[in-house]
């Protein structure tokens, strides 16, 4: 009897989606304002699914004060109010589009969680624009 529990999240951060090795028009026509020089911000909603069966013992998926302070530690204290691009070192050479941020999201918090547990990213940047990872 599979459950899935959530814990939501938040964290602003700045970014700037550029290749550079395109030009700066290619930059400019693919990426949009996400492309200007000088950086802006998001305030980002993340959705952290834990999928498993309930412990007999506790009645808990997982334990959800342990969710939550992962969620802190490995993300929130990591990106909240840092320029992705200059701040961390997760973004240096990563483009850091809502994609990329929900897969090296998923790659901090699962070598933390009990490997019977799956788990699932949804990241909004905006309120209508979100991913998801692993899909399925
Ligand atoms: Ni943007």
């Amino acid at each position: 009897m599979k459950v899935a529990v959530f814990r939501k999240a938040h964290f602003n951060a700045a970014h700037r989606l550029h290749n550079p090795a395109w030009s700066d028009d290619r930059n400019q026509e693919t990426f949009g304002k996400c492309n200007l020089p000088h950086y802006h911000g998001h305030n980002y909603d993340l959705i952290v699914q834990v999928i498993g069966d309930i412990d007999p013992e506790t009645g808990y998926v997982m334990d959800m004060k342990v969710l939550k302070d992962l969620i802190k530690e490995q993300v929130e204290d990591r990106f909240d109010h840092k320029n992705l691009n200059l701040d961390t070192d997760e973004f240096k050479t990563l483009n850091p589009t809502a994609e990329n941020i929900a897969v090296v999201i998923w790659n901090l918090l699962r070598p933390h969680l009990p490997k019977h547990l799956e788990l699932k990213i949804r990241l909004y940047e905006t309120e209508r624009n979100f991913v998801e990872y692993p899909v399925g």
